[in-house]
């Protein structure tokens, strides 16, 4: 297989779960969001909106507030994960990007996972952990959306999906996870 820098960053990019306390730099802050806002879009809308959070007290307010809406989920995984009292949904990740999608635009959800997919590789290549967090969503997902947007200071016309967590890892793992297989057709 040919390798290089990028591929390489694709490969090794694993979910930290486990986060030094340190902050990063504003520069590789700065950086890992331009990434996000180089992905490609449709009809070029670049619909993404980012809320880079690392106020301590939102941090365990949303921490808290997601694990409750998670509580009255029918999933059993997600309920346990909602009355896992020692669960830190951002896992202490001293940065939470929140990601946000122009409602009227023609693919936002599509766009802004795109977006996420940078930032989390191009947080690898600075040797920056990251984690996507769908648990936040559920909150945003929830009746309690529009207090968050305005908490958040979300621009208007705009909705809160997910969010990443970004902070120097603790631990570091690159090995994955075998791929499926059977996931590839060819048609010459
Ligand atoms: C849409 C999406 C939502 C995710 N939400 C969470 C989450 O809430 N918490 C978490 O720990 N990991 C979350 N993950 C990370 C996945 O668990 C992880 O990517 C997967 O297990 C594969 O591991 P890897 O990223 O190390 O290759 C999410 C990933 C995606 C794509």
């Amino acid at each position: 297989m040919i390798m290089n820098d990028t591929l390489k960053a694709i490969m090794e990019r694993r979910t930290t779960r486990k986060f030094k306390e340190d902050q990063i730099k504003e520069e590789e802050i700065n950086t890992i969001l331009k990434a996000g806002m180089y992905a490609p879009s449709a009809h070029n809308d670049q619909p993404w909106n980012f809320t880079v959070i690392q106020n301590k007290d939102l941090l365990n307010e949303l921490n808290k507030e997601s694990k409750e809406i998670a509580k009255t989920f029918p999933n059993e995984t997600i309920k346990k994960m909602g009355h896992n009292e020692k669960l830190n949904i951002f896992y202490g990740a001293p940065t939470i990007i929140v990601i946000s999608g122009r409602e009227n635009a023609m693919m936002p959800q599509i766009d802004c996972a795109a977006a996420t997919e940078n930032m989390l590789i191009a947080a690898e290549s600075l040797d920056i952990g990251g984690c996507w967090n769908g648990i936040v969503g559920f909150l945003f997902d929830s009746n309690k959306v529009e207090i968050y947007k305005e908490k958040l200071g979300i621009p208007e016309g705009y909705r809160p999906y997910y969010a990443i967590a970004l902070g120097y890892k603790k631990v570091k793992i690159t090995k994955a996870l075998p791929r499926k297989e059977n996931s590839i057709q060819y048609i010459k």
